[in-house]
C-alpha cells in the first residue's frame, strides 16, 4: 500500500560523502514522509526516534488528524458531524467497514450486536475468581483475551470472519464491563435486553437492580453515545500501535485487543481520565486551591503533570475536549445538576492555564481526558471504570486498524531495530572465578 503513495519528489541524504536518494510518500491530506524501507540495505544506517515522535508505522485510511489545525476525521467525516448526528453503533460500523451504514445496514448491524450481547455462562464464573479490589482494566484485558478460548476457530484462522468477530466483541465487551462492575458491587448481574439500544443496554446492565429499577434517561444515552464516538479512534496512538504490533505476528483479534487494553491503562494514555477526576476531587476537598497544582506542574523538578493537558499530536485544541466540555452542561442539566463544583474548578484551571506562558509556550491544551470524567461521574460511573469506558469507545478503532493491517498484502511483522550500547564481547568466566564487578 505504501508504494501507491510514492510520487516523483525525492529526498537526498549525504552520508560519508555519498549521496543517497530516498522516495517521498505523500498522503491524501498532504502529509509527507521519507520512505526509509531500504535505508539500511543502501547505507548500513538505521534511524532512531524514541517515542516514535517523527516515525510513521503505516499508511492508513481510517483516521486523519491535524494537530495544528485541531482537525479529526474518521473515514473523512468530521468528528463534530459524527458526534452531533450519529449513534456510536453507526460510527463503529463506519470505522470497521469504511462507510456510514444505510438504514438497512444499520438495522442489521444493531441486530447482530444484540444477538451477541450475552457472554458464555462459563465466563461468568471467571468473575468469581478475581479479588474484589481487582482493577477493572485488568479484568477487562483478561476477559477479552479469554474470550477467544470460546471460539477456537479464531486461533486456527484469525482472519476468517473479521466482521463477525468484530461485531461479537463490540457487543460482548459492554456486557463484560457491566458485569465486572456488578460483581465489584456484590450486586446480581443484569442481563442485556433485546429491546434496548447499545448504550441504553450498557447503562441498564450497570445501574438496574431488583430493588431499584433503572430509568433510561435519553439525554444520558445521547451523552454516552457522544463520549464513545469521541473516543472511537485516534490514528496510531499508543494502544492502537500496540494492537497493530501484536496483531502483526498474526495473533488473533481478541488477544491483540487485550494487549491494546493494557496499553490504554497507562496514566499517560487512557488512564488520564481517571487521574483527572481524582485530581479535581483532591483540589475540591482541599478548598479548591488549584493554583498549587498548576505551579507543581510547571516545576521541572516535580514529576507531577497536570493530567488532562498536553498531547503528542495536538499542539492546539483537542477538538474532542471542546465537544465534551460543551456536552457537560447539557448532561448535568438533564440530570438535574445545575452546577458541579468539579466542572467549575476544571473550567477555572483551563482558563488560567491557557493564559500561562509555561503551557502556552509548550502548546499544552486540554485533551480528551480533561472533561470526560465530569460526565462519566454525573452518569454514576465510578472513576476506576473511566478507562474501561475509554476502551469501550476505542474498540471499533482498534478493530479497524487490526483489520486494515490484516488486509494489507505487504504487511510484515513489526520488529524495530536498536543501537546497542552495552559491553563489547568479553571472555566467559566460570562461576567459581567470578568477582562482583561494578554494574556496567
Ligand atoms: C490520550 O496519542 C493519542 O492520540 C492519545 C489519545 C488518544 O485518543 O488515543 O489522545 C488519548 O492519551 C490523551 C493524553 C492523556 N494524558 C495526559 O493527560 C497525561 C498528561 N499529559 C502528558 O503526560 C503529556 O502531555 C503526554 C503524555 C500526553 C504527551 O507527552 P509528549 O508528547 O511526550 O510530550 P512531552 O512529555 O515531551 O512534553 C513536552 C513538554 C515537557 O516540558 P519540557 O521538557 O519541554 O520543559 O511539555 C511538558 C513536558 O514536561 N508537559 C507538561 C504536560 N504535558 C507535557 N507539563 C505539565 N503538565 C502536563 N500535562
Amino acid at each position: 500500500m505504501i508504494d501507491n503513495y510514492i510520487y516523483d519528489k525525492k529526498a537526498e541524504l549525504i552520508i560519508d560523502g555519498k549521496t543517497y536518494t530516498l522516495p517521498i510518500v505523500e498522503g491524501k491530506e498532504g502529509e509527507k514522509a521519507i520512505d526509509i524501507r531500504k535505508l539500511r540495505s543502501q547505507t548500513g544506517y538505521i534511524t532512531i526516534d524514541s517515542g516514535f515522535m517523527n516515525t510513521g508505522s503505516c499508511v492508513s485510511s481510517i483516521t486523519f488528524l491535524d494537530g495544528e489545525k485541531s482537525i479529526l476525521n474518521y473515514r473523512g467525516y468530521a468528528i463534530e458531524d459524527l458526534a452531533n448526528n450519529c449513534s456510536f453503533v453507526e460510527v463503529a460500523y463506519l470505522l470497521v467497514h469504511g462507510s456510514l451504514p444505510t438504514q438497512e445496514q444499520l438495522s442489521e448491524f444493531s441486530q447482530l450486536l444484540g444477538g451477541f450481547a450475552l457472554i458464555h455462562e462459563d465466563m461468568i464464573h471467571f468473575f468469581d475468581h478475581f479479588p474484589p479490589y481487582a482493577p477493572p482494566m485488568s479484568i477487562l484485558s483478561s476477559m477479552v483475551n479469554s474470550l477467544c478460548n470460546f471460539y477456537p476457530e479464531m486461533s486456527d484462522n484469525p482472519g476468517e470472519n473479521i466482521d463477525m468477530m468484530a461485531a461479537r466483541l463490540i457487543s460482548k465487551i459492554r456486557t463484560i464491563a457491566a458485569f465486572s462492575y456488578k460483581k465489584s458491587m456484590g450486586q446480581p448481574l443484569v442481563y442485556p435486553r433485546h429491546d434496548y439500544s447499545y448504550c441504553a443496554n450498557f447503562l441498564n446492565m450497570m445501574f438496574d437492580s431488583p430493588v431499584k429499577p433503572y430509568v433510561v434517561n435519553d439525554a444520558v444515552v445521547a451523552a454516552l453515545n457522544k463520549l464513545l464516538i469521541l473516543h472511537a479512534d485516534h490514528e496510531q496512538n499508543c494502544s492502537t500501535s500496540t494492537v497493530r504490533l501484536v496483531g502483526s505476528a498474526k495473533v488473533n483479534l481478541y488477544a491483540s485487543i487485550s494487549a491494546g487494553i493494557s496499553a490504554l491503562w497507562g496514566p499517560l494514555h487512557g488512564g488520564a481520565n481517571q487521574a483527572v477526576i481524582e485530581m479535581l476531587e483532591e483540589i475540591y476537598e482541599n478548598g479548591g486551591n488549584y493554583m498549587k497544582y498548576i505551579e507543581r506542574a510547571k516545576n521541572s523538578k516535580d514529576p507531577f503533570r497536570l493530567v488532562g493537558f498536553g498531547h503528542r499530536v495536538y499542539k492546539s485544541h483537542d477538538p474532542r475536549s471542546r465537544i465534551i466540555k460543551n456536552a457537560c452542561e447539557q448532561v448535568l442539566a438533564s440530570m438535574g445538576f445545575y452546577s458541579d463544583p468539579l466542572l467549575d474548578i476544571a473550567r477555572e484551571i483551563e482558563e488560567v492555564v491557557l493564559r500561562d506562558d509555561y503551557f502556552v509556550s509548550r502548546n499544552l491544551y486540554p485533551n480528551v481526558d480533561f472533561y470526560s470524567g465530569i460526565i462519566y461521574r454525573a452518569i454514576g460511573i465510578p472513576s476506576n471504570m473511566f478507562t474501561v469506558m475509554f476502551a469501550l469507545g476505542r474498540l471499533p478503532g482498534w478493530i479497524a486498524h487490526w483489520k486494515e493491517m490484516w488486509d494489507d498484502p505487504n504487511w510484515r511483522i513489526g520488529r524495530p531495530r536498536q543501537i546497542y550500547i552495552g559491553p563489547k564481547r568479553r571472555p566467559f568466566v566460570p562461576v567459581a572465578e567470578r568477582k562482583a564487578y561494578p554494574a556496567q
